[in-house]
């Protein structure tokens, strides 16, 4: 429908998955695809909200009216996403951000040499930039919502995430074979800090992402 409740709000929403590089030309990544991010952000603008998206190596054409911030790794994705959130009413990190990063970054292509065995790559931890925007709100009644995706114990694992996040809101994808990273189809489970559980059949990404605008102009108003 023609809505514009979001008019007047700024919204930050982070899409796609971060690469953590090795060498020059290696990096660790992950299969998001930032379909999902993409329909939120679009989504938000159609209903009037001005948009911040950061966007983490999404191969998708910036979507009309949206202010996009191109990143590349988690450490580059905090960056962006802490900048974007000082003055946002609601926060959607949908990207995919990779947990762990190389301890060390090679300046050079690590090459392979004849009868020696690769060395081990040492991983550190990146910061939950989730957890982190939920514990210091940069704004009184900042809406935060984050994504999971879990492939067994989707509504006790996502719980659990949720009280361990801060966040207000935990969308929570069943990783399956027709839907989540790639598809243009989604289903998910929405839970609220408050308690609530907002079941999402299978549908467009534009479905989920107009739900999760739902939730969250309600609690803004
Ligand atoms: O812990 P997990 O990676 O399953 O959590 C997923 C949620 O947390 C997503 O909303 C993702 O954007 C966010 N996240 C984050 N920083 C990380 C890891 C995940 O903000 N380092």
């Amino acid at each position: 429908g023609l809505t514009t409740d979001l008019a007047g709000r700024h919204v930050v929403v982070s899409a796609g998955g971060t690469r953590e590089p090795l060498d020059p030309v290696r990096f660790l990544g992950n299969r998001s695809s930032g379909k999902q991010g993409y329909a939120l952000a679009a989504t938000a603008a159609a209903r009037g909200a001005r948009v911040t998206l950061v966007s983490a190596n999404a191969e998708l054409p910036d979507p009309a009216g949206v202010d996009v911030v191109h990143v590349s790794t988690a450490l580059q994705l905090r960056e962006a996403a802490l900048k974007a959130v000082a003055d946002a009413d609601a926060v959607v990190m949908a990207a995919a951000v990779a947990d762990f990063r190389p301890a060390e970054y090679v300046t050079g292509k690590i090459k392979k040499v004849d009868g020696v065995d690769p060395a081990p790559v040492a991983l550190v931890r990146n910061p939950d930039i989730l957890a982190e925007i939920s514990a210091d709100r940069a704004r009184p009644g900042q809406l935060v919502v984050g994504f999971a995706a879990e492939t067994d114990d989707v509504l006790a694992n996502g719980r659990a995430k949720l009280a361990r996040k801060g966040c207000d809101l935990l969308v929570v994808n069943e990783v399956g074979e027709r839907k989540g990273f790639g598809s243009d189809l989604n289903e998910a489970v929405v839970l609220g800090a408050d308690g609530t559980e907002t079941a999402v059949p299978v549908g467009p990404k534009e479905a989920l992402a107009d739900v999760v605008w739902d939730l969250v102009a309600a609690r803004l108003a």
